[in-house]
């Protein structure tokens, strides 16, 4: 099969499977109710991540998917700090035990856009409230525009030890056309500052698929990213949603490079990341080999959630700040989206869980599959199914896409086992849906695939 007529084949509108099951499927009938139930539930030594959503930022990206506001003020900022510290309070007692603490992940929007007062303040309650281990890896997303010394230096303070720097791509034409100016030095200084103060571990984030973008320009930012030496480098693949994103419109649509484009810029973003010696990690993550991230992947033990890959284990991570998602054994629950009605919960007592899922035997199934072809690129089906005490004709329904995606090369099947081959990888989610029961073409609109 030709490029074009797999592209025409598999690049459907598919989710990221950063969960399953996915976003759509959550309903009212999971509240605060169900949560306090399921944290109850725990044991005593059950180890927790925790997300912070902090959905702020200076000015707004029009490629932007995140949940996320301007605020130009600092008063908003301010109101929403004072009730993430109420926030803590309201999970920590539901919760009635100081849990252990390995992994935070400060998202957004932007968080250094909280004071560095804030920013503190905040830190210090979560290590009042939960058992924080000494070397708990801490994460923050940062963009690099708006990193100020301060900012780094209560990072330091609350003992961060990765960011995530948001760069996306350094030709001032795609900048232009995406409103983000970010010239290389302004990102290059962000880098310094953060390793002045040993913050050590630095993502950085590039995206493909962009206006005006092109594979030698993609090529060009992807070395140039890597000559700041950062240990790990994401590649997303633009997800156009301006039926979800309303800013998008403000985009070109006729500059957006089409399927086959976009194939060739993510192509070329990895060629150059693995010829610097860094190793993929899932769809669309990179690594150098020493990094946690790749060691992690190596052993099979890369995780998918909500941030995309992680080496963090925990069976339970709670999301704080409006619109985020806590992941427990028996479900997901998402707090409420608008900021508003996440303060009116709050400023209630009540926890702000809108919408959540129950996730049944199946589903468990299902989840464990498509997180293993998500990150590994392999799964024993048989396996997998008895670990779960299933049988293995739970799964029959994906026979038929899968037979068709062995066909057309994009897996191969060793015994029992099926493996994405490199030819599948960038396809991966349309593999993982073959596994997916809730996905029903076009009634729910995702980005494209690739
Ligand atoms: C919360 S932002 C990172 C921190 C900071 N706000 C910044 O932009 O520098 C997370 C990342 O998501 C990615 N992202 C945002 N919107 C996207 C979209 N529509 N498609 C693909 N990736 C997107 C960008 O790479 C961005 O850096
Ligand atoms: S990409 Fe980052 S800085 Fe830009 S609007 Fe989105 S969250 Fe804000």
């Amino acid at each position: 099969m030709d490029l074009e007529t797999l592209l025409a084949t598999y690049d459907r509108r598919v989710p990221r499977y950063t969960s399953y099951p996915t976003a759509p499927q959550f309903s009212p009938a999971v509240d605060a109710g169900r949560l306090r139930g399921w944290l109850g539930a725990l044991a005593d030594d059950t180890p927790l991540s925790l997300y912070l959503h902090v959905p702020f930022c200076a000015e707004l990206c029009w490629f932007c998917g995140c949940h996320t506001t301007v605020a130009q003020r600092p008063e908003p900022l301010a109101r929403y700090a004072a009730a993430l510290l109420d926030e803590i309070d309201l999970l920590a007692g539901a919760i009635g035990r100081s849990l252990p603490v390995r992994h935070i992940h400060w998202g957004g929007g932007t968080p250094t856009a909280l004071s560095p007062a804030w920013m503190i303040a905040i830190a210090s309650r979560l290590r009042a409230r939960f058992a924080q281990a000494p070397d708990a890896e801490v994460a923050v997303e940062v963009d690099p525009r708006t990193l100020t010394d301060a900012a780094a230096d209560a990072m330091a303070a609350i003992g961060v030890t990765r960011a995530s720097l948001g760069v996306q791509d350094f030709d001032p034409v795609v900048q232009a056309a995406v409103h983000r100016h970010q010239s290389f030095a302004v990102t290059e200084a962000a880098a310094q500052r953060l390793r002045a103060r040993g913050i050590g571990g630095i993502n950085l984030d590039l995206i493909y698929g962009l206006p005006h973008q092109t594979e030698a320009g993609v090529a060009e930012t992807v070395a140039r990213a890597l000559s700041l030496g950062p240990d790990r480098v994401a590649v997303f693949g633009y997800a156009h949603v301006p039926w979800l994103k309303r800013h998008q419109k403000l985009l070109d649509e006729a500059a957006l490079p089409g399927p086959p484009a976009r194939f060739a810029q993510r192509a070329a973003a990895e060629r150059v990341i693995l010829a610097a010696g860094y190793e993929a990690v899932g769809l669309d993550h990179y690594a150098l080999p020493e990094d946690s991230l790749a060691v992690a992947a190596r052993a099979g033990r890369v995780r998918r959630n909500f941030q995309g890959y992680t080496t963090d284990t925990a069976p339970v991570l709670l999301g704080l700040g409006a619109s985020s998602i806590g992941v427990l054994p028996d479900g997901y629950v998402q707090n409420e989206t608008a900021i508003p009605a996440w303060h009116a919960a709050l400023r209630d007592g009540r926890l702000p869980i809108a919408r959540g899922v129950v996730l049944t035997a199946e589903d468990r199934l299902r989840r464990a599959v498509i997180e293993q072809v998500m990150c590994g690129g392999e799964v024993d089906l048989p396996a997998i199914a008895a670990r779960h005490g299933m049988a293995a004709d739970t799964l029959l329904d994906a026979g038929p896409a899968l037979r068709a995606q062995a066909a057309d090369g994009l897996i191969r099947w060793d015994g029992a086992r099926l493996k994405v081959t490199a030819r599948g990888r960038p396809f991966v989610r349309a593999v993982a849906s073959a596994f997916d029961a809730y996905l029903r073409p076009d009634a729910v609109r995702h980005a494209a695939a690739i």
